[in-house]
């Protein structure tokens, strides 16, 4: 049975176990603190389940999704990711991260970098544009008209869609797959690469502009997400006075 393994086991990482334990994946999770800390998570998902450091849910992934804040990316595990492949939900939020001078020069991205870090992992972004509610709320089998088709990207165009195994059965993942060297453009923030950039971007075939659609899709979901947060954050403030 595959192990997924879990670096951060928050609202993404958290909703993203108890998904894989509903299709029957063994997973491991972790966060910045302790194992002891999990253990709630650990006992809502029952048997299938235990919590770890990072670097051992890293080491008994078959994959191994991070759901990190983006700026503790340089607390990764590199040499238990080595050659793994790596589902990255993060978004790169300046004023939670820090400023990154590669990301806001627009010469990466941050699934680029995190890619660049992790050497000979293969980076897989993934479920970095879906609310987690939403991902919680909106599973429906394969087949099912109302499933929502999410995008998944990665610059590995032999193994990715293979090993990711992105159709469990509960998992709401339906995806185009956008291969090969798709982590820059379209997972730009909505600010720095709108839709029409990429897709009126040169070298758009016929037969690739459904590809480019889907990454204009992202960029906008992606947007949605920053809005999303933006209205939590001042509901939160209101109903704090
Ligand atoms: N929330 C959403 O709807 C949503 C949607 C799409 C994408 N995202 C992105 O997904 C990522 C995770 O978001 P989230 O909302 O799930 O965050 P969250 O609820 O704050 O959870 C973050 C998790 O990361 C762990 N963590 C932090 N630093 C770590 C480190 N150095 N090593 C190991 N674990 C570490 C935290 O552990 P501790 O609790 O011990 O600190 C926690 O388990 C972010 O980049 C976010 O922008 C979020």
């Amino acid at each position: 049975m595959t192990t997924v393994g879990f670096i951060g086991s928050g609202l993404i990482g958290g909703t993203v176990a108890r998904l894989a334990v509903a299709a029957g994946y063994d997973v491991v999770v972790s966060n910045s603190r302790s194992p002891e800390t999990l253990a709630d998570l650990v006992a809502e998902l029952g048997p299938k389940a235990r919590a770890a450091t990072a670097a051992e849910a890293a080491g008994a992934g078959d994959l191994v999704v991070v759901s990190v804040p983006f700026h503790a990316h340089a607390q990764l595990p590199v040499a238990q990711l080595a050659g793994k492949v790596v589902l990255d939900t993060n978004n790169y939020y300046p004023e939670r991260d820090g400023n990154f001078a590669e990301l806001d020069e627009g010469k990466l991205t941050s699934a680029e970098l995190e890619q660049r870090q992790l050497g000979t992992a293969r980076v897989v972004k993934v479920f970095n544009n879906i609310f987690h509610a939403h991902l919680a709320s909106l599973p429906r089998p394969s087949g099912d008209p109302e499933r929502s088709p999410l995008t998944i990207a990665g610059d590995d165009p032999n193994n990715t869609r293979r090993e990711v195994v992105v159709d469990p059965g509960s998992i709401v993942v339906d995806p185009p797959f956008l291969g090969g060297g798709v982590l820059g453009g379209g997972f730009r923030p909505f600010v720095q690469a709108g839709p029409s950039q990429v897709v009126g971007r040169e070298g758009v075939e016929d037969e690739s502009l459904l590809e480019a659609l889907d990454e204009a899709l992202a960029v906008a979901q992606g947007a949605l997400q920053q809005l999303e947060v933006v209205v939590t954050s001042v509901r939160a403030a209101v109903r704090g006075r």
